[in-house]
C-alpha cells in the first residue's frame, strides 16, 4: 500500500495512511517520511497500538535518539520508562496517577505551555514521537503552532529585529512562570540557560521560522524584562489561531512533530484520570548558537 498525506486543518500537518510502523521501514518509506516532515511539520498516525520496541526501532529508523536523562524531576530510580523515552505521562513507576502535589507533577504542567522539546539543551530536540496508549475521558490535546507561517507573518520591521538574535533557555524560566521556583543548588546547575538562535532556518526547505519556546527567558544583550515582553508579544503572534492544529487523542495515536519548525502545548484533563503518553525524541543535528563561555 502506498503511503499517503492528507492535510488536516491547516496547512503544516497531515494524516498519513499506507505505514504500519510495527514493521520495518523501507528505505523508501524513511525518506517518505522525512519529505513528509520537511514540507508539513506534523504527521499524524492513526491506529498504531505499537509496543515500546516497535516505537524504538521506528524512532531508529528516522535518525539517532536523544535520551531524557537529568531533565526532569523524577529520579532515575523512579523511572517508569528506560532514558530512550520522555515519560510525559503523569503516572508514578508503579504506573499510578501522580497525586495532585506531587513535585515532578507540578514541573511537568510546564508541558501546558507552549514550547519546542528539549530548546533548554546545547544540542536541542528534531523530532519528537508521542505514542497514545492510555488517555483520559476528556481534554489532554495538544496543540501545534507553526513556527514558519508565524515567522513569514511578521512584519518587516519586526524580522529585521529579530535577525541575529540569540536567546537563553531553560526549564527554570518556564516553570517560574507557572510559579515554581523552588529549585535546589543541584537542579539549578544542571538546568542552567542555554543559548539557541531566536530565528531557525530549515537545512532542506530553506524556509525561516521562529524559535520559541517558554523556556526562553532572556535574549542576549537585551534588559530581561524587556526582553520577556518582547519574546511574549512573539509567541502571542505566532500562536494565533490560524497558525494552531489541535490534535485531539485516541489510543494507536502516534504524532510526530518537528521541533525546529513549531511549537506545542499539551492541554488540561482531569486530574486523577491516567494519561499515558510515550515520546521518543530525535537529535538535532547541532547547537543552534555559540554557547556562552563557562
Ligand atoms: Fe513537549
Amino acid at each position: 500500500m502506498p503511503i499517503t498525506m492528507r492535510q488536516v486543518g491547516p496547512c503544516f500537518a497531515a494524516e498519513v495512511e499506507g505505514l504500519d510502523l510495527r514493521k520495518p521501514l523501507t528505505p523508501e518509506d524513511v525518506a517518505a517520511v522525512h519529505d513528509g516532515m520537511d514540507r508539513y511539520a506534523v504527521l499524524v498516525f492513526h491506529d498504531q497500538r505499537i509496543t515500546d520496541e516497535e516505537q524504538l526501532a521506528f524512532t531508529r529508523s528516522l535518525g539517532d535518539i536523544e535520551h531524557s536523562i537529568g531533565t526532569s524531576l523524577r529520579p532515575l530510580t523512579d523511572a517508569r520508562l528506560p532514558t530512550t523515552f520522555a515519560d510525559v505521562s503523569n503516572l508514578d513507576k508503579d504506573h499510578k496517577v501522580f497525586a495532585r502535589d506531587d513535585r515532578p507533577r507540578l514541573f511537568g504542567l510546564g508541558n501546558r505551555l507552549w514550547h519546542s522539546d528539549s530548546s533548554f539543551k546545547v544540542v536541542p530536540a528534531k523530532y519528537s514521537l508521542l505514542s497514545a496508549r492510555s488517555i483520559p475521558s476528556k481534554g489532554g490535546n495538544t496543540e501545534y503552532a507553526d513556527m514558519r507561517a508565524g515567522y513569514d507573518a511578521l512584519d518587516e520591521e519586526t524580522k529585521a529585529e529579530v535577525e541575529g538574535l540569540v536567546c537563553e533557555h531553560s526549564q527554570i524560566f518556564s516553570r517560574s512562570i507557572l510559579g515554581f521556583t523552588e529549585f535546589t543548588e543541584e537542579e539549578r546547575e544542571r538546568f542552567k540557560p542555554v543559548r539557541q538562535c531566536l530565528v531557525r532556518t530549515h537545512p532542506v526547505t530553506k524556509r525561516r521560522s521562529l524559535y520559541l519556546s517558554s523556556h526562553a527567558g532572556g535574549i542576549v544583550g537585551w534588559p530581561v524584562p524587556e526582553a520577556r515582553s518582547f519574546l511574549r508579544d512573539l509567541v502571542e503572534h505566532a500562536t494565533q489561531r490560524q497558525f494552531v492544529y489541535a490534535h485531539k487523542w485516541s489510543v494507536g495515536d502516534l504524532v510526530m512533530w518537528d521541533n525546529r519548525q513549531t511549537m506545542h502545548r499539551a492541554r488540561p484533563f482531569p486530574a486523577n484520570e491516567p494519561r499515558d503518553m510515550r515520546r521518543t525524541t530525535l537529535m538535532g543535528d547541532g547547537p543552534t548558537a555559540e554557547q556562552a563561555a563557562a
